[in-house]
């Protein structure tokens, strides 16, 4: 069964074929530089953006697959969450599609995509994976966090939820204020390896609240409390000249991606306290995920603990996160993280993988000309 697969849900363009639970080619034109000058996505920008790329996108993927339109079985598009005019872009093109090549439809929830990547085969059939249900998710992204229990393709429960921002805009948000550009996430997490995630005692939110949701726009005030502070102090972290050190050394670790702290020595006092909040930051935002983490294993699962995890999204990426959960699980659950770089933030390899496992249950849409975005789409509801 060749599928292909399109989201375009935020700011990546992209477009997968498919062939069963193999990913043949996942192509993606990040909109990232387009959205960089305003330090966050930009809907009509992105929805111009994903105009203009799509067609592209897809010949891009065919090609890389081997593949003519004429030879796929079913055409997969990303119906919701995420933003709605966006959104509309894929949903127009698979009905022209499907419409032209009389094949059917199915509609992804991007959720259930991001829980798939975990579930990926690349074209030789690896890696070969078996999972035991029901697996615990994490699905830790730029918009989204949320604890899914699975049990099963298309059966999912929401366990636990961000009441407010995602983790990954609390990074992005905290990295701004520090002059980390966008997104920040990738960045904060390095230059926090330089810091002490004791220096302040930022609060771990929702410690006691009793159940697996989350919150993170308290942590952000808290922390940006720490960060306005700083610069009245006496050690002002925002001198002009502390901004063009801090640039180059970001760009000195970057360049090269090995991080080494001594290249800080020269500007420890201001680059150190920027490390220092960066790593307690850190250190209160991923608390939160374990500690929600072992209230679920103890509470949702009692005595019979999951066998498999699945952590996925963009952040999932974060080495201290993974660091941090292998050492807290490795004697109950074995984690899965998605199966290769590509299938971590947005992408369409991920969806055809989700959309393969609906069409094995003959979910496809009945009337294709009537298929809507559901921007508020919650997994809990995708249809078995
Ligand atoms: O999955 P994704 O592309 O977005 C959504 O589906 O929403 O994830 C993007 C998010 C951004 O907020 C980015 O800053 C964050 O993932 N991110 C990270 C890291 N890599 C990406 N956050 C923290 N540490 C990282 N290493
Ligand atoms: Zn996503």
């Amino acid at each position: 069964m060749l599928l292909l697969a399109i989201d375009t849900s935020c700011d990546e363009t992209s477009v997968a074929i498919v062939d069963k639970d193999r990913v043949l080619a996942n192509k993606l034109s990040s909109q990232i530089k387009s959205h960089k000058e305003w330090g966050g996505v930009v809907p009509s920008l992105a929805k111009r953006k994903h105009e203009e790329l799509i067609d592209l996108v897809i010949e891009k993927a065919l090609r890389q697959a081997s593949v003519t339109l004429e030879k796929i079985d079913v055409f997969a598009v990303t119906v919701g969450p995420g933003l709605a005019i966006a959104l509309e872009v894929g949903i127009k093109k698979v009905q022209e599609l499907a419409h032209r090549f009389k094949k059917p439809v199915v509609a992804v929830n991007h959720m259930e995509g991001h829980i798939h990547s975990a579930f990926a085969k690349n074209s030789q059939g690896k890696p070969e994976l078996t999972f035991t249900f029901p697996v615990l998710c994490l699905l830790i992204s730029g918009g989204h966090t949320e604890f899914v229990l699975m049990q099963d393709h298309g059966k999912y429960q929401i366990i636990g939820e961000t009441l407010d921002d995602s983790i990954g805009e609390a990074y992005d948000k905290v990295g701004r204020m520090l002059d980390m550009g966008y997104p920040a996430g990738p960045v904060l997490e390095v230059i926090a390896r330089n810091g002490n995630e004791h220096a302040y005692d930022l609060p771990v939110p929702m410690k006691y609240s009793g159940n697996a949701n989350m919150s993170y726009s308290g942590l952000k005030t808290a922390t940006m409390q720490v960060i306005q502070h700083e610069i009245s102090s006496s050690r002002n972290i925002y001198t002009e000249k502390f901004n063009k050190r801090i640039q180059e050394s970001y760009k000195k670790r970057f360049g090269n991606i090995k991080i080494q702290s001594d290249s800080l020595h020269e500007t420890r006092d201001e680059a150190g306290i920027v490390a220092d909040i960066a790593a307690s930051f850190q250190r209160a935002a991923v608390e939160q995920l374990l500690l929600k983490t072992r209230y679920i294993i103890q509470s949702v699962f009692g005595k019979k603990p999951p066998s498999h995890m699945i952590i996925a999204g963009g952040v999932a990426q974060n080495i201290y996160i993974r660091k941090k959960f292998r050492r807290e699980l490795k004697d109950t659950v074995t984690i899965h993280y998605p199966t290769s770089p590509k299938l971590y933030t947005d992408n369409a390899g991920m969806i055809g993988i989700a959309a393969y496992y609906n069409a094995l249950r003959g979910n496809f849409i009945s009337d294709i000309k009537s298929l809507d975005r559901m921007p508020n789409w919650r997994v809990e509801t995708v249809s078995y």
